[in-house]
């Protein structure tokens, strides 16, 4: 059978079911050039608003999973004990603000016996990456080899780094996403998580699926229904995978952006930090570590003795990082700032974690064009959290960039996000649910 991009547009346009063939053609098509940018960011939309069925969404997982190398580390054994197998376990978020929880938690893990092979993302619409925070360390590379990411997982226990030949699919499809405003569908969602996950190798999967206005899916039932989805893809895979659904309605810690959300890991690491932050770090870490099979640890210890620390300094070492530059002073900060401060004294109400992420996509921290560079010191620093006491005339925000055009549009974009007020505002649990098989 022979296919052609209009016609398969035209099919999910219409409202119409995909065949397993027309998207395992049109996957491997656009992989390899074939279909051309511009007529599969219509093919998305078209995702988007007409939406997949449960099939669909299986095959079009599996076909950008086939469109690169899916890693095995299955012969890697544990060091000092030759014949075990390396306890082999992720971790992902389906995307927040302020969401820097793999930072923290990837050592952590690490220092419980673990081994991470962490393929991770940039930027996606108004949530932050990973890689572009951890690129904010001068020297640190995630553009490693197959072969080094063997070796830190043996050596080390982790190794974070770009998909690369990792379902190429999902790297240029994610790109297209970020620029086209397709990016908050459940179907692509799922799709592109579960794509890089199944490939990387991993045996067992920890999802973060968030809920609130700084997810990507509106309500909790597309959440929850989201994590259902993964949880089915990763078993159908052979991946063990759980996901707990997290609060995402304000952002999460204080500090929102690249370098500033690295300087806060380093406080948890440091056995400080924002009480949310820990206790999210701590809540997947426990469960990483079940899903791995780690019997007896305890990931808080690892915070408090500075192993994790340990850990996190080795890896950024490993993937060449200036481990001297790990600190609040020497990490890069915008030379522009402006302060938002309160105009009256009170209680500070809810901030909205949606309009926050815009705010610091506007400063510079993502991207508005594929291949964009972003500011490492963009971001914004969270002086009143929702609850906590403020007073007249004092900071509640702080905005930093590098180019002060960029300040205006997005203080714009916090108004009306915030408030102040007499009473504090009504408290929401930070794990709302857990989703098993
Ligand atoms: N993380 C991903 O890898 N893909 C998405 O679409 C959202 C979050």
């Amino acid at each position: 059978m022979t296919f052609d991009a209009p016609s398969v547009i035209r099919i999910k346009r219409d409202g119409g079911v995909l065949s397993d063939e027309a998207i395992d053609w049109v996957v491997d098509a656009y992989t390899h050039g074939r279909v051309a940018d511009a007529q599969m960011s219509a093919l998305l939309m078209a995702i988007f608003l007409r939406g997949m069925t449960n099939g669909e969404i299986a095959r079009w997982t599996a076909a950008m999973i086939a469109s690169g190398e899916r890693l095995d580390f299955g012969d890697l054994r544990r060091p000092g004990a030759p014949g075990k197998p390396l306890a082999l376990v992720d971790k992902h978020s389906t995307g927040g603000v302020g969401d820097k929880i793999t930072i923290p938690l990837v050592p952590v893990v690490m220092a419980c016996g673990g081994a991470v092979p962490q393929a991770a993302g940039r930027g996606l619409g108004h949530t932050g990456g990973t890689l572009d925070k951890l690129e904010s360390i001068p020297g640190f590379s995630a553009e490693i080899s197959k072969g080094q990411v063997r070796q830190q997982l043996c050596d080390l226990g982790a190794a974070i780094f770009a998909a690369g030949e990792l379902a190429p699919a999902d790297r240029k499809i994610y790109a297209l996403r970020d620029v086209t405003a397709t990016t908050e569908s459940l179907p692509l969602i799922a799709s592109s998580v579960m794509s890089k996950k199944i490939a990387e190798g991993t045996r067992a999967l920890v999802l973060d699926s968030k809920v609130g206005s700084g997810a990507f899916l509106d309500t909790e039932e597309e959440s929850r229904e989201l994590a259902r989805t993964m949880v089915e893809l990763g078993a159908e895979h052979g991946v063990r995978t759980i996901a707990l659904l997290t609060d995402m309605e304000a952002p999460l810690g204080c500090t929102v952006g690249n370098a500033i959300e690295v300087v806060e890991s380093l406080e948890v690491l440091a056995g400080g930090g924002p009480d949310d932050v820990v206790e999210l770090t701590l809540a997947l870490a426990r469960e990483t570590c079940d899903a791995a099979g780690l019997d007896g640890v305890d990931p808080a210890q690892t915070l408090r003795d500075g192993t994790a620390m340990d850990r996190f300094r080795a890896l950024v070492e490993a993937q060449g990082g200036d481990v001297a530059a790990l600190s609040a002073e020497a990490l890069p900060v915008g030379g522009h700032s402006e302060t938002v401060t309160a105009p009256r004294g009170g209680t500070m109400g809810d901030i909205d974690a949606m309009a926050v992420g815009l705010a610091v996509w506007r400063l510079g921290a993502g991207r508005s064009a594929p291949g964009e560079r972003v500011q490492f010191g963009a971001g914004m620093r969270i002086h009143r959290r929702p609850g906590e006491p403020v007073a007249a005339g004092e900071a509640l925000f702080t905005l930093y960039t590098d180019t002060p055009e960029r300040l205006a549009p997005a203080a714009a974009e916090l108004e009306g996000a915030w408030s102040v007020g007499d009473h504090p505002p009504p408290q929401r649990p930070l794990i709302i649910d857990r989703i098993s098989p």
